[in-house]
């Protein structure tokens, strides 16, 4: 099968890719140059594990190519793929759907054979109506459908949840476009990979419904952190306790800074607005997304009172380790790091960071923060040492060296990946999440 990936970024990349090894003939088309050249140049434009690798080898084997002319990359492919952005709108927070709008206008005026278009990008209910429409007023002479595919891989572990799917969701009202997305997926049916072929409505709000509740369930456990702390219990236990009744689950139930990334902050916006339109608020999700809110500049509170307070700041210097929304990505976008450092210089203190993969992306959002090549430069002479994501590199910090370089030994392990007693044992001053 020949497929068109329309928009090669942290989606359209990776699933180029892994339908690439699936051995399916791939375009991936983006129209940004840069992100295009340095594709030809073998180097990836964001930092995803193992896609170097699979690019690699798929590139070599002649199953993936890049371009960034849509109507050279569309030319004969069976299936052709929207995986462009949906921010939130500025302003109101719909998302944005400019950038599907504006592709799948462009599909219409160069489609040059008969072809299943997909969104996969995550769009509100309707956009595939209105997707056909603009085919459809093309005046294109050839045969299609629309059909919705959206993606539920998550960043940092995105191609084996590529490839290894709990479900693959298509929305298709037609036998044509149920044909080519079966063909297109056919090599994971052969790993037995659930397939649920729905309406296309349902299938846009699938995605929204699933975001919206992972985000409730950490904000739940997050409040529940909260409530352990008054009243002197363990949030990572409590997690355990609930997480082994199989009706509940032990996934996402991990106490921290509040949710970020890419998906969760502007997904769940975008459902509320889908809500409002509707006139059937979701008012679960609405609470979800103003505690989420208020609980990014809490964390950088909570790292202020490890300074002595708010009225203390001022001067005193800060370690943060971890920039990212999650660990195994460059990925800042809505990250709470960027809540906490703003909390943290509004009050004057003198923040250093350090992050693995996130700090070239996040040196914009943060230009108060002085990033530093190595965790242990960022800890030399700090007040206090906080970590805001959990990447392993700080799994095993040297907890002498910590001590030693740092002024004082206070740690505020916002993702909770110390044992306060091992923690207090070896001399540190040290405050976590929910556990006491
Ligand atoms: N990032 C994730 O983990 C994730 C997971 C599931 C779903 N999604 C959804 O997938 C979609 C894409 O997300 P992403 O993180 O890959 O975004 P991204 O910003 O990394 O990539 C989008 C790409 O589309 C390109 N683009 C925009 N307009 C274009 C056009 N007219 N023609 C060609 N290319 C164009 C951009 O240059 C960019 O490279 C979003 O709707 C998102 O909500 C993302």
């Amino acid at each position: 099968m020949k497929i068109a990936m329309v928009g090669s970024g942290y989606v359209g990349l990776v699933s180029g890719a892994c339908f690439a090894d699936f051995g399916h003939d791939v375009v991936c088309i983006d129209k940004d140059q840069s992100k295009i050249d340095r594709l030809h140049d073998g180097i990836m434009p964001i930092y995803e594990p193992g896609l170097a690798e699979l690019v690699g080898s798929n590139v070599a084997a002649g199953r993936l190519t890049f371009t960034t002319s849509l109507a050279e990359g569309i030319k004969g492919a069976d299936a052709i793929f929207i995986a462009v952005g949906t921010p939130s709108r500025r302003g109101d927070g719909h998302a944005d759907l400019s950038f599907v709008y504006a592709v799948a206008e462009e599909i219409g005026a160069n489609l040059a054979n008969d072809a299943v278009v997909v969104t996969k990008s995550t769009v509100p209910v309707g956009t595939g109506d209105e997707v056909e429409r603009i085919l459809k007023d093309s005046g294109t002479t050839h045969k299609f459908s629309v059909v919705s595919n959206p993606e539920f891989l998550r960043e940092g572990a995105a191609i084996g949840d590529f490839k290894r799917p709990d479900r693959i969701v298509i929305g298709a009202e037609d036998e044509f476009g149920r044909e080519v997305m079966s063909a297109v997926y056919r090599p994971l049916f052969l790993n037995e990979s659930p397939i649920l072929f729905t309406g296309r409505r349902t299938s846009e709000l699938i995605k929204y419904a699933a975001n919206a509740f992972l985000a409730t369930k950490i904000t739940f456990i997050n409040e529940i952190a909260d409530l352990c702390e008054k009243v002197g219990a363990n949030v990572q236990d409590v997690s355990r306790g609930i997480g082994m009744d199989n009706r509940i689950g032990s996934k996402f139930l991990h106490a921290g800074p509040g949710y970020g990334g890419s998906c969760f902050p502007k997904d769940t916006l975008a459902l509320l607005k889908t809500a409002e339109d509707y006139d059937s608020p979701t008012r679960i999700v609405e609470a979800v997304v103003k505690v989420n809110e208020s609980r990014k500049r809490a964390m950088g509170r909570k790292v202020l009172d490890a300074l002595g307070g708010a009225d203390k700041a001022r001067g005193k210097k800060v370690a943060l380790l971890g920039l990212t929304f999650k660990p195994n990505t460059d990925d800042m976008r809505d990250s709470p790091a960027i809540a906490v450092a703003q909390t943290l210089t509004d009050a004057g203190a003198e923040v250093a960071a350090y992050d693995p993969e996130g700090m070239e992306l996040a040196r914009p959002l943060m230009p108060d923060v002085a990033m530093v090549d190595d965790p242990y430069a960022a800890i030399e002479g700090a007040d206090v040492v906080a970590i805001v994501t959990e990447w392993d590199v700080f799994r095993a910090l040297d907890l002498k060296r910590v001590k030693d370089l740092a002024k004082a030994p206070v740690l505020v392990d916002l993702r909770n990946i110390y044992r306060p007693d091992d923690m207090r044992a070896a001399g540190f001053e040290y405050t976590s999440i929910g556990r006491g």
